[in-house]
């Protein structure tokens, strides 16, 4: 099962509608929130994100950029956001997070960046519904793909396997009909890409590429 979730950082803020309907073929629409604390940009918050929600013909994949996620992410499960995903590094509650997001209605993830460990949840992922592995620093569009990060990836791929539950393993940042497949061998299974779906001249060629290329790899 392969899932492609183009990100709409790289769309145009102002037809967003239109863009929106460009991307139906694919599986999530990524919504990219940033607070200018967490990260070193800002894009929108949850009055955005609710007109999105309500207009996307495919449902939210929220990825929250922000400190404060105690206070801020049970708010677009609230919306009705598909899923919420938040980062490790934003709370000291990660489990009881998810769980309020679970009762919400929403599928809780959990967000790592390139520099931190995954140990630390392993013994948790039951509590989790996706983990993304941050494939560049988070907080820009357009950056290249870090391969270090593959390792880390695969070694929650493995805890996944062995603890025999189902949760999604989501890649984001430098994602092209290239970089999928080594991410899709290091064991991800649904991927955001925003510069290669809207930079494309047809984005739903472009969706239907990148699918084919993480489909059609060698499975290990
Ligand atoms: C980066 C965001 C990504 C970003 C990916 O902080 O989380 O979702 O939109 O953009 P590309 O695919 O251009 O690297
Ligand atoms: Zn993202």
């Amino acid at each position: 099962m392969v899932r492609i979730n183009p990100s709409i950082l790289a769309a145009d803020f102002v037809n967003l509608e239109r863009d929106l309907k460009r991307i139906a073929s694919a599986d999530y629409v990524h919504v990219d929130v940033m607070d200018n604390h967490f990260v070193p940009n800002l894009t929108f918050g949850p009055q955005m994100v609710g007109r999105i929600q309500d207009v996307s013909p495919i449902p939210l994949d929220v990825h929250l950029m922000i400190d404060d996620v105690d206070r801020w992410a049970p708010d677009y499960a609230a919306l009705g956001a598909f899923s919420v995903t938040f980062h490790a590094e934003a709370t000291e509650q990660p489990v009881e997070l998810a769980r309020r997001l679970r009762a919400l209605g929403a599928r809780a993830g959990l967000a790592l960046k390139p520099g931190t460990s995954a140990e630390p949840y392993l013994d948790d992922l039951a509590e989790f519904d996706q983990v993304l592995v941050m494939t560049v620093e988070p907080g820009f569009g357009g950056q290249s793909f870090m391969a270090h990060t593959m390792p880390k990836l695969t070694q929650v791929r493995d805890a996944v396997r062995s603890a025999g539950v189902d949760v999604w393993l989501q890649v984001d940042g430098g994602i092209d009909a290239s970089t999928i497949v080594i991410a899709r061998e290091a064991g991800a299974d649904t991927f955001v890409a925003g510069s290669a779906v809207f930079g494309a001249e047809d984005p739903a060629v472009r969706i239907a590429d990148l699918r084919a290329a993480a489909t059609h790899h060698r499975h290990v």
